[in-house]
C-alpha cells in the first residue's frame, strides 16, 4: 500500500479503472504560489476557525462564475462526496427511498446506503433518466406508503457513461421536481471538463433554485487532494447545513484550503489551469477512442462506457484484460446491487498519457478479440 495515496499501482498493468487525474496535470507549483499568497493576504484569519457556510472570498468567486448559485445559495464542502452525505443527512431519513440513475456513480450508491436509504433505480434509456417514467414510479412508490425525497443523478459528462442528459429531459425533470416535491440531487462534478464548447445548462440553473440541489467539486478541475467542493441549494437548505452540529463545533469545512482556492481562482490561475487540462484530457480521450473500434467520443468528463463483444460478461472480460496487461471497472459496479450492466465496461482516460492509453487500447482489443 502507498502510504500517501488511495491509488494502487500494479506492475505490468496499464489501468483504465481509476477515475483519478494524471499526476503530471496537477497544478503543484501554481497551488504552492496561491497558498503563499493566501497566507500573506489572510494572515491569521486563514488559520482560525472559518465561517459556517465557507469563506466569503471563495463564495463570492464561485457566485461570479457562469452557471453559478448566488452567495446565499452556496455552502462550501470537503468535496462532492461529503456534499452528498450532507444533503442526504438534511433531506432524508433512514428507511426512505432514494431514486438513482442507472448506471450511476458507484460510490454515490455507497454514500446513500450509509444513510440507511433504500436505493431504487430510476427508469431510463441510453440518454439517461426518463422523466415521465420517473413520475409514474414516484407516484407508485408514494401510493404504497414510501417516502421518496430525492433523485440522485450525474446529468453532465456522467460517471460512468460520459453522456449528458438531453436539454428537454432536463427541463422536464426540473418541472417534475417542482410538481412532485422531489429534490433532484444534481452531481455536477464533471461540468468544467468540457471538450466541445460549453457544457449543457445545469438542472440547478434551469430550476432557478427550486427543487434542485447541486453538488460541485474542485476534485477534477483542480485536484482531489484539496477535498474541496460546494453545494448550491435554496437558502433554507444552506441554513440547515450551516446549523449542523459538526459545523457549529468545527467551523466552516476546510477553511484554509478554501481560502487558497479563492486566491487560485481570483488570480486567473484556475482559468489557465482549466484551459490546459481541457486540452490534455481531450487528447487523452482521443488516444483511447482512436485505439478502440467503434467507440463514440464523449464531449466531456473522463470516461468511456463500452459494450463488451458478443455479450461477454464484463467480469470474464476483466480477467482476460488483466492477463493482457490492462484493467477497467465492470459495468455491474454502477448498478444497485450489481443488477445490470454486465455487458458494459467503464474505461477511464484520465490517469494515463496518450501513448499508454493507445497501448492499453491495443491490449484491451486483444483481450476482447481473444487474439
Ligand atoms: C460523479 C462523481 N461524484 C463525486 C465524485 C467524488 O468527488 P469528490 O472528490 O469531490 O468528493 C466523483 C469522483 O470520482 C464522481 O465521479
Amino acid at each position: 500500500m502507498d502510504r500517501l495515496l488511495q491509488f494502487v499501482h500494479r506492475d505490468g498493468i496499464l489501468d483504465l479503472g481509476w477515475g483519478h487525474p494524471r499526476p503530471e496535470l496537477l497544478p503543484v507549483e501554481a497551488w504552492a504560489e496561491a497558498g503563499a499568497a493566501a497566507a500573506r493576504e489572510f494572515g491569521w484569519r486563514g488559520l482560525a476557525y472559518g465561517r459556517d457556510v465557507g469563506p466569503g472570498p471563495l463564495i463570492d468567486w464561485l457566485a461570479g462564475r457562469e452557471d453559478a448559485g448566488a452567495a446565499a445559495e452556496t455552502f462550501v464542502t470537503a468535496g462532492a462526496s461529503q456534499g452528498l452525505a450532507l444533503v442526504a443527512e438534511v433531506l432524508t431519513e433512514p428507511g426512505d427511498v432514494a431514486l438513482v440513475e442507472a448506471p450511476t456513480y458507484h460510490l454515490a450508491l455507497r454514500v446513500l446506503a450509509d444513510r440507511g436509504l433504500e436505493l431504487v433505480p430510476a427508469p431510463g434509456d441510453d440518454d439517461g433518466v426518463l422523466p415521465d417514467a420517473v413520475a409514474g414510479q414516484l407516484r407508485e412508490l408514494r401510493a404504497s406508503g414510501r417516502r421518496v425525497p430525492v433523485l440522485y443523478l450525474v446529468p453532465t459528462f456522467a460517471n460512468p457513461t460520459g453522456r449528458s442528459l438531453p436539454e428537454q429531459r432536463r427541463r422536464a425533470l426540473v418541472e417534475l421536481a417542482r410538481r412532485e416535491s422531489l429534490t433532484v440531487v444534481e452531481d455536477d462534478t464533471y461540468r468544467e471538463l468540457s471538450y466541445a464548447g460549453a457544457a449543457p445548462p445545469s438542472l440547478w440553473r434551469l430550476a432557478e433554485g427550486a427543487g434542485v440541489v447541486r453538488l460541485g467539486s474542485f476534485a477534477k478541475a483542480v485536484a482531489p487532494g484539496l477535498r474541496l467542493g460546494w453545494i448550491n441549494a435554496a437558502p433554507a437548505i444552506v441554513g440547515r447545513l450551516a446549523d449542523l452540529g459538526f459545523v457549529d463545533s468545527g467551523g466552516g469545512v476546510n477553511h484554509s484550503v478554501a481560502l487558497t482556492m479563492a486566491v487560485f481562482g481570483a488570480s486567473g490561475a484556475y482559468d489557465r489551469h482549466l484551459a490546459m487540462i481541457r486540452e490534455r484530457y481531450a487528447a487523452q480521450r482521443d488516444a483511447l477512442v482512436e485505439g478502440l473500434s467503434r467507440v463514440a467520443a464523449p464531449d466531456g468528463g473522463w470516461f468511456l462506457w463500452v459494450p463488451t463483444p458478443d455479450g461477454v460478461h464484463a467480469d470474464d472480460l476483466l480477467a482476460a484484460a488483466e492477463r493482457h496487461g490492462t484493467s477497467f471497472v465492470p459495468g455491474s459496479r454502477f448498478h444497485v446491487g450489481g443488477r445490470g450492466g454486465a455487458g458494459y465496461v467503464r474505461l477511464s482516460f484520465s490517469h494515463l498519457p496518450p501513448p499508454d492509453l493507445a497501448e492499453a487500447a491495443r491490449r484491451l482489443t486483444r483481450a476482447m478479440t481473444g487474439s
